[in-house]
C-alpha cells in the first residue's frame, strides 16, 4: 500500500476495541477515521476520544464502508455478531478480527474462502503468539516434541453489571459459545501453535453449580476438554467460571522429554525448565495489544502479511477445535477433526 497514513475503521466500539484504539493512538502511521457500533452513542464517544478531526460515526457497517475510505478495519464484536467481515471483503479492505472469529462455522468458512479468493490481509487477535515467552518455547519444542499439556482459565462467577449491556452476551451460550469457546480459545490457539494440530477432542461440562446468576445464564460452570495432537501428544484444557475461592487464573504447562514450559498469568510469564540446564524465566509483555496492532498495521502498510502471526484461516482452525469441544459436551462423544 505504501501510504504514510493508514485510515482505520472500527466495527464494534466496546471494551477490547477501546484497548486497540488506545494503542493505535501511539502509532504514527494510523488515522482513526470511522467508528461503527449498533449502539451509535458508543461509536460517537470513541470517535470523539480517538478519532482524527472529522472522524465519522455510524451504526450500519455498509454505510461506513460506502461513505469513508478505509485502508484497514477492526472487527471487535461478540462471537454471535460477526458476518459483516463480508462488507470489508467486498471493498477489498484488510481486516483484524478479535478472537474467537465467530460462533457459526458455516459463516466463518465462507468468510475464510472469500478472504482467500481475494487475497486479503487478515489478522486474528491471538496476541499471545507475539510473546517472546511463546516464541522461545516454540523453538525448544521444534527439537524436543511436546508429549503432555494441561491448563486453561479458572475464574469466579460472572456478574454483568446492571444497566450495562457490556458482557451480558458472555453468559449466554447462544451468544458467546461458552467460556471454552470465548476465553480458553486463547489456550487452544497456543496449543495448536506450540504443539501442533488437534485431531480429536473429548469434552465434559459441569452445570447447575453457579447460584444467583441472571436468568439468561446458560453457559457451563466448568468444562474439561481432553485432546489428541497430530504428533501423538495428549493434553487437557479446562474452563471454570464458578471458582470463587480463588487460586485459579490462566495457566499452560507443556511437558516434553527434556523440557517443561510453565506459562502463568494473562501475560503468559514463562518458567522454562530443561534437563541439565539452568531454568530460564521470561516475563510477558504488558503492551501485547500494541505489539499485535503494530504488526497488523505494518503488514497493511508494507503489503507484507508475513508479519502477522495468525491469519483468518488459522483462527478458523482454532475455532473448529472449540466448536468440536462444544459438540462433544452436548453429545458426550469424542469428536475427530480433519488435520
Ligand atoms: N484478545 C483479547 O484478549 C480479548 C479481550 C477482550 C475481548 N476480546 C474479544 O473481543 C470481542 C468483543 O469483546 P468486548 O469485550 O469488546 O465486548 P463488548 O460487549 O464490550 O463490545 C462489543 C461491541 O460490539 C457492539 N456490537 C454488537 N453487535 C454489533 C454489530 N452487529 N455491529 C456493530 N457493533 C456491534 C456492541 O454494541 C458493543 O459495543 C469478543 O469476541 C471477545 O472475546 C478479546
Amino acid at each position: 500500500m505504501n501510504k504514510n497514513k493508514i485510515n482505520v475503521g472500527f466495527i464494534g466500539c466496546g471494551g477490547i476495541a477501546i484497548e486497540h484504539m488506545k494503542g493505535l493512538t501511539k502509532n504514527p502511521y494510523v488515522s482513526m477515521v470511522a467508528f461503527c457500533d449498533i449502539n451509535l452513542n458508543r461509536a460517537r464517544m470513541a470517535a470523539e476520544k480517538f478519532g482524527i478531526e472529522g472522524a465519522r460515526s455510524f451504526n450500519k457497517v455498509e454505510e461506513m464502508f460506502e461513505k469513508v475510505e478505509i485502508d484497514a478495519a477492526y472487527f471487535c464484536l461478540p462471537p454471535f455478531a460477526h458476518g459483516s467481515e463480508m462488507v470489508a471483503i467486498e471493498h477489498n479492505v484488510p481486516f483484524f478480527v478479535e478472537k474467537p472469529i465467530d460462533l457459526y462455522l458455516d459463516r466463518a468458512r465462507k468468510i475464510a474462502s472469500d478472504v482467500e479468493k481475494k487475497n486479503i490481509i487478515t489478522s486474528v487477535g491471538y496476541m499471545n503468539r507475539y510473546r517472546k515467552s511463546v516464541k522461545t518455547v516454540k523453538e525448544v519444542l521444534r527439537e524436543d516434541p511436546p508429549i503432555l499439556f494441561f491448563g486453561g482459565w479458572i475464574g469466579g462467577t460472572p456478574n454483568p453489571s446492571p444497566g450495562s449491556s457490556i458482557l451480558e452476551w458472555w453468559i449466554e451460550k447462544e451468544k458467546s459459545g461458552g467460556q471454552f469457546h470465548e476465553q480458553v480459545t486463547h489456550t487452544v490457539d497456543l496449543v495448536r501453535f506450540l504443539c501442533g494440530e488437534v485431531k480429536e477432542v473429548y469434552a465434559l461440562p459441569a452445570r447447575g453449580f453457579n447460584k444467583g446468576v441472571p436468568e439468561k445464564y446458560s453457559i457451563e460452570d466448568a468444562s474439561v476438554v481432553n485432546m489428541k495432537i497430530a504428533n501423538g501428544a495428549i493434553g487437557s484444557l479446562w474452563a471454570s467460571c464458578s471458582a470463587n475461592g480463588g487460586g485459579g487464573g490462566v495457566t499452560l504447562t507443556i511437558y516434553a522429554n527434556k523440557a517443561t514450559a510453565l506459562f502463568t498469568g494473562w501475560e503468559h510469564n514463562l518458567k522454562l525448565l530443561r534437563q541439565n540446564e539452568e531454568p530460564i524465566e521470561i516475563m510477558g509483555e504488558p503492551n501485547i495489544f500494541e505489539i499485535e496492532d503494530n504488526a497488523f498495521i505494518n503488514a497493511v502498510r508494507l503489503n507484507d502479511p508475513s508479519r502477522i502471526m495468525c491469519k483468518y484461516s488459522d483462527g478458523l482452525k482454532t475455532m473448529e477445535v472449540t466448536i468440536a469441544a462444544n459438540i462433544s459436551m452436548e453429545t458426550g462423544k469424542p469428536v475427530s477433526l480433519p488435520i
